[in-house]
Parts: structure tokens; C-alpha cells; sequence
């Protein structure tokens, strides 16, 4: 089978190396890839904004699978437009990822569908907004409606700076377009908890669950951010917990979208909040969580290509997942600056004595692969990744091999999962 991943993060590289074990899978090309993935999949140049692109790829390549790693193309329309032509492809069509493009459509059929998530109001105006806020307690967190790729969500201790913050978005200075709406929402206390799950449009399976981190600096502290890592363990929820969350979240989110007309097949991210008063949904992602995947792959242990078939071919069966009881991480090591601006092109160093550290895997996230050296090509270089018995030895197996790599202004967090370590 020849496949296609769209895609060129830490994410895209840890799909390519577990279909890289699906027996059936002869041609694997990744566009645009990066320096790692270059090493396990033939990478090819797009435009993941240009659905043009896309589709000149696609006639190019007439792969028998497209797997889509971003949501950008999926809200392009990629599924359907490659459906169209005839080649297979995973993940929902435009009008069901609305789910993640637009969080006040999410928010509606949130309340549509009584799914626990926190209160909330749409504004279209900064005098909507004011009058909003008079319902609201501080801190408030205040939304950019659209994609705005992590920097859309701002935590505000009072009013006055959730209407600054609702300001700046509407005048396109903080998000751009994605800002033309707000939703403003209470805001909810306790452990995150990414939950994805697969979906044929009516069944669900779900994934080992993880917890991302996704501010900057230690103890939660700094901006946020893409993600910083994540860690995934059997233990992280119970099957109790599981199998609530799929009956009251996963399963009426995937019927609802069937009865209003707009099928969700793919990867369903439930960003979650576990408050006092149970688990809430924050946000929703129409795809695989990036880095959150790092680590959940790296305890599957049935075969991935027959889990996206049956999602395209309307046929997930009661166990499509396979997993490990080891625990997994995932550190990511971030270019000087990031989230803010950094400069790239330095070159790394180590990669080879870190991939030599047992249990270990490190992904690539941004960069490049020039005269068999790699350098840095964006704000999140690599996925650190390791896997090992109990958590606490994968945390260390992680980080010893982080620190055998070097760049220059190469920072990471170096308290990932120790929260729920010091729990134990
Ligand atoms: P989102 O893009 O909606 O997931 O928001 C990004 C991050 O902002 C989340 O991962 C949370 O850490 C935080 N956040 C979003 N909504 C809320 C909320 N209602 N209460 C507290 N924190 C929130
Ligand atoms: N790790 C958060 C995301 O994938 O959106």
C-alpha cells in the first residue's frame, strides 16, 4: 500500500514510525515531513494551507491512504475533496471539524447535547462582551472563536483585562481573523486530561488517555504553548473513568454530529478539565494531539493502519487497540524563545548517543537535515520520547537522553508528570 501523511511535526513522525511496523504498507511518503521523518518516509514539498497544493500532491502521488496530521487541511475540506477523487482518506470532513474551528459552534452543540463543559457566552461585539462579563467571576478566560494555533485562549484576573483581551481580539492584533467572535467562559480548576478517541462516525474506541502540558516553564508557569510534553500511562485514568467518559462525553459528541448531518469519522481530541464537580470538556481537536501522540503510540501495540481503515471503512470493532501497560513520555526540547520569536538553523548535536539510551525514541518536531547534520527549523524541535516499565523510570530514561543533545538556546521543561509522580 502506498501512503500519504500530511504533516511535518513531532506528531507526523511518530505516525510515520508506527505505520513504518503495518506489514501491508510498501510506499510511505510524508509532505512536507522534516529532518527525522526524511530518515523513514520519502518527504515531498506542500502547501498545507492551499488545498491547490493538496490536491496537485495528490495527483501526483494517487496514494491508496492519506492520513492528515494537522487541522489545518482538514478544515480545508482535504478528506472530502481526496474522497472525491477517489483516495482514501482519514479524518472528518470540513463541516464536522467545526468541532475544533470554530469553539462557539462547539459550545452550542456542547449545551445542545446537555455534554458537561464549563458556562459560557458568544460575543460579536466589545459592548456584548462588557455586558457579558457582568455574569462572569474573575479570573474569566476569553476565547478567539477560530484557529489560532494555541495563542487563542487568555486567562484574564479581571474584567477589565478580559475586555482588553476581547478588544485586541476583535481588532485582529492578537489572533488575526481568528478573533472576529469570542466566546468568554468560566473558568474551571483541577488536572487536564487529553482523551481521544476513534470514531467511524458512530462508533468509538478510545486511546490510551495522556496528560499534555502546555505551559512553557515548570510548575505551570509562562505562556502557553503548543505543548511541552506528555506523558501516557495506564494508570492515568480507570476503566470506571474510561468508560464514563466515553458514555457521557465521547459517544453522545459522535451521535449528536450523525443526527445533525455532519458524520465525525477520525480522531476525536476531548480536552478535558477534571473539576470538583467532574469531568468537562475544554476544547475539542479533530485530529491526533501533538505531542500527545508521541507517547500514546509508543504503547500501541496492535497494528495502527487496521485501526484508520475501520474508521474509513465504517467498521472499528469493539477492540481495535492493542496497549502496553508501560508508561510513556515525552519531553520537548524547544528553540531559545519560543513560544515568542527564535531564531533557527543551529545546528544539533547528540541525537545519535540519545536515540542509544534504552526505551528511547526521539521524534522530530522542527528540523531539517542538511550534509547528514540536523538543524533546528521551528519553535518545537524534538519529542524527546522514552518508555520503560513504571513511569518514574521512563521520566528518567527521557531526560537522560535529553540531556545528551544540544543546540544552541535549547530549552525544555524538566518537570514532566512529576505532579502525578509526587502523587504516588
Ligand atoms: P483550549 O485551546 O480551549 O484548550 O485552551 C487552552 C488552554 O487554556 C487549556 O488547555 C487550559 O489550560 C486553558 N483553559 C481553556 N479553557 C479553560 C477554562 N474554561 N478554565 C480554565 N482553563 C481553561
Ligand atoms: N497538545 C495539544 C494539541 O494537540 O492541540
Amino acid at each position: 500500500m502506498k501512503i500519504l501523511i500530511l504533516g511535518g511535526g513531532g506528531r507526523e513522525h511518530a505516525l510515520v514510525w508506527k505505520l513504518r511496523q503495518s506489514p501491508r504498507i510498501s510506499q510511505l511518503y510524508c509532505a512536507p515531513g522534516n529532518g527525522g521523518i526524511a530518515e523513514v518516509a520519502e518527504c515531498l514539498p506542500v502547501d498545507l494551507k492551499n488545498i491547490e497544493s493538496l490536491l496537485a500532491l495528490g495527483e501526483k502521488l494517487q496514494p491508496d491512504l492519506t492520513v492528515v496530521g494537522p487541522e489545518l487541511p482538514l478544515t480545508l475540506g482535504v478528506v472530502e475533496e481526496f474522497a472525491r477523487r477517489g483516495w482514501r482518506t482519514f479524518g472528518p470532513t470540513k463541516d464536522a471539524a467545526r468541532l475544533e474551528s470554530s469553539k462557539s459552534f462547539a459550545k452550542e452543540f456542547l449545551q445542545r447535547h446537555r455534554i458537561p463543559t464549563a458556562h459560557y457566552a458568544i460575543c460579536d461585539s466589545i459592548q456584548e462582551v462588557r455586558a457579558a462579563l457582568t455574569h462572569f467571576h474573575p479570573p474569566v478566560v476569553v476565547k478567539a472563536d477560530g484557529l489560532a494555533a494555541g495563542k487563542g485562549v487568555v486567562i484574564a484576573a479581571s474584567r477589565e483585562e478580559a475586555a482588553q483581551a476581547a478588544s485586541e481580539m476583535f481588532s485582529g492584533k492578537l489572533v488575526g481573523t481568528a478573533g472576529a467572535r469570542v466566546v468568554l467562559e468560566e473558568y474551571l480548576k483541577g488536572d487536564e486530561l487529553s482523551f481521544l478517541v476513534l470514531s467511524d462516525g458512530e462508533r468509538v474506541a478510545p486511546l490510551a488517555a495522556a496528560q499534555d502540558h502546555k505551559r512553557v516553564f515548570d510548575r505551570d508557569e509562562g505562556p502557553n504553548t503548543g505543548g511541552m510534553g506528555a506523558y501516557s500511562t495506564p494508570t492515568i485514568i480507570d476503566d470506571k473513568m474510561r468508560d464514563w467518559l466515553v458514555n457521557h462525553i465521547a459517544r453522545p459528541v459522535i451521535q449528536g454530529m450523525k443526527t445533525e448531518g455532519t458524520e465525525f469519522k477520525g480522531v476525536l481530541y476531548c480536552g478535558l478539565m477534571m473539576t470538583a464537580r467532574g469531568p468537562m470538556v475544554l476544547e475539542f481537536n479533530c485530529r491526533f494531539g501533538d505531542p500527545e501522540t508521541q507517547p500514546i503510540l509508543m504503547r500501541l501495540e496492535s497494528d495502527l493502519l487496521d485501526a484508520i481503515e475501520a474508521s474509513i471503512d465504517g467498521n472499528i470493532s469493539d477492540a481495535p487497540f492493542k496497549w502496553s501497560s508501560d508508561a510513556a513520555v515525552c519531553v520537548v526540547m524547544a528553540s531559545g524563545g519560543y513560544p515568542g520569536t527564535f531564531e533557527m538553523g543551529k545546528k544539533i548535536s547528540g541525537l545519535h548517543e540519545a536515540d542509544t539510551v534504552e526505551g528511547v525514541k526521539v521524534f522530530h518536531a522542527g528540523t531539517s537535515r542538511r550534509d547528514g547534520n540536523f538543524y533546528t527549523s521551528g519553535g518545537r524541535v524534538l519529542g524527546v520520547t522514552a518508555r520503560a516499565a513504571d513511569l518514574q523510570t521512563a521520566v528518567q530514561r527521557t531526560y537522560e537522553a535529553c540531556e545528551k543533545i544540544n543546540f544552541e538556546g535549547a530549552h525544555y521543561r524538566k518537570d514532566i508528570a512529576a505532579r502525578t509522580l509526587h502523587k504516588v
